[in-house]
């Protein structure tokens, strides 16, 4: 039996995911981005210390596990981390900055399952590294947002933004905050009491009804950036409006894991009540893992949950992939010949099935049908005597005899 929180993606929904991969490495290329593959598991401590230890993911959502060498390795919650990781490890600040990469790739959480919410999931994500510009989170929003629009979901999901301030603002901002919670922290969830103590800013995202009303005129971190985290935000906000890509500013945005400062960003489906993504600047983490201190943006899309939304609103209808040609063959003596033809056409881009079961003509034809064959290529005994071949457009039953050679039989399938 599969376990829980898994799935086999079977081959009509695949249809989908290759449809949404293909515009990813087409988006990608476009913004020479480079796709980089990083190791499924890698040592636990990484997202200790990169994610952060005091959030959900790796306090409660993580797989981990000794291995027979007696390391402690999990399976990886996010990409991100990996990431930096393989950055720094391959010495990549030296092959070019800034420095764009891009992945599709499973992840594994230890969640409470519901609809789009899985125990092994897939995210596009993107990390650019070497610019401490708003301009490179304005770059990273316009890759995300492309896909959306070229997906036709761009009216779907809304964009939402927020600053959480650097370092300098924070502190002062934690101050402000401890001091607004603290005489309200009884009446707030046991998960906000801890929070209160190891990560305040976690408790503005509580979804709990108590913690939400207590939080009403909390303080927010907007009113306490610095210079330059104020000034950056809102110039990603100009350049938004500038470009038209639409958002909204939500306060209370901060973002589930530690590494992020200055701008973030989540992508929801308001209708389904889904996070499609989730992104924003990660200016400390290069440094905290070992490398050179480098500024870093970035954003991950929940692929499960983009599926979720194109089949949703109707978007993914016309992925049926047909067959060009179908060979029907009813001569023994005709498959070599027929085998030499299709892998030619194959090399033309052109999709070809043939019997491989030794059928009978009613059963190749019945067949041919089913995996929607624009033509079928007859081969018996009289054609291959001949040297041809009958090709039946099916969508009308007209047939024509051509020679048996694919650029012919290319000719009469066009
Ligand atoms: P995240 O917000 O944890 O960010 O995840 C990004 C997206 O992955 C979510 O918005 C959601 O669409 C999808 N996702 C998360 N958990 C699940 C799940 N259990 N089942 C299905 N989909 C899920 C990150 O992971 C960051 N690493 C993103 C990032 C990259 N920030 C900077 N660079």
């Amino acid at each position: 039996m599969k376990q829980k929180g898994t799935r086999d993606i079977l081959f009509d929904e695949m249809k989908i995911w290759q449809y949404v991969e293909e515009n990813i490495r087409k988006i990608c290329k476009e913004y020479n981005i480079n796709e980089i593959r990083t190791p499924l598991f890698e040592a636990t401590e990484l997202y200790a210390r990169g994610v952060g230890d005091e959030t959900d993911i790796v306090n409660k959502e993580m797989y981990t596990f000794n291995d027979k060498g007696g390391r402690s390795i999990t399976l990886r919650p996010e990409l991100t981390a990996g990431v930096v990781r393989a950055y720094i490890e391959n010495g990549l600040a030296s092959t070019m900055s800034p420095l764009k990469l891009w992945y599709v790739g499973n992840m594994y959480r230890y969640e409470k399952m519901q609809k789009g919410r899985y125990r092994e999931f897939a995210q596009f994500g993107m990390e650019l590294f070497g610019s401490n510009s708003y301009l490179a989170d304005v770059e990273t929003i316009c890759v995300s947002y492309e896909l959306f629009k070229r997906l036709g979901l761009q009216d779907k999901v809304e964009l939402s933004l927020n600053s959480i301030g650097c370092d300098k603002c924070r502190k002062e901002y934690i101050e402000k905050l401890r001091e607004y919670v603290k005489p309200r922290l009884n009446n707030m969830c046991d998960n906000c009491k801890t929070r209160y103590e190891k990560n305040p800013m976690r408790i503005l995202d509580c979804k709990e009804e108590c913690c939400k009303k207590e939080l009403e005129n909390v303080p927010m971190i907007t009113d306490y950036l610095c210079d330059e985290c104020k000034s950056d935000f809102e110039n990603v906000c100009k350049l938004l409006d500038e470009i038209s890509i639409p958002y909204v500013v939500d306060k209370k945005i901060v973002r589930g894991l530690d590494y992020y400062n200055k701008t973030v960003y989540e992508y929801t489906a308001k209708d389904l009540g889904l996070a499609a993504g989730g992104g924003g600047r990660y200016d400390k983490l290069v440094e905290v893992l070992g490398g050179n201190s480098t500024p870093a943006v970035g954003f991950g899309l929940g692929m499960d949950r983009i599926i979720i939304l194109l089949k949703e609103y109707g978007l993914c209808n016309n992925l049926t992939s047909n067959v060009d040609v179908y060979f029907a063959i009813i001569d023994d003596k005709a498959y070599a010949k027929a085998i030499e033809i299709v892998t030619k056409l194959r090399s033309l881009g052109i999709v070809v099935e043939y019997d491989i079961c030794k059928r009978s003509f009613k059963s190749q034809l019945k067949y041919a049908d089913k995996l929607n064959a624009n033509f079928v290529c007859i081969i018996g005994e009289d054609e291959l005597k001949n040297d041809e071949c009958i090709i039946k457009k099916m969508s009308d039953g007209s047939q024509q005899t051509v020679k048996l050679d694919e650029k012919d039989i290319f000719e009469s399938i066009k």
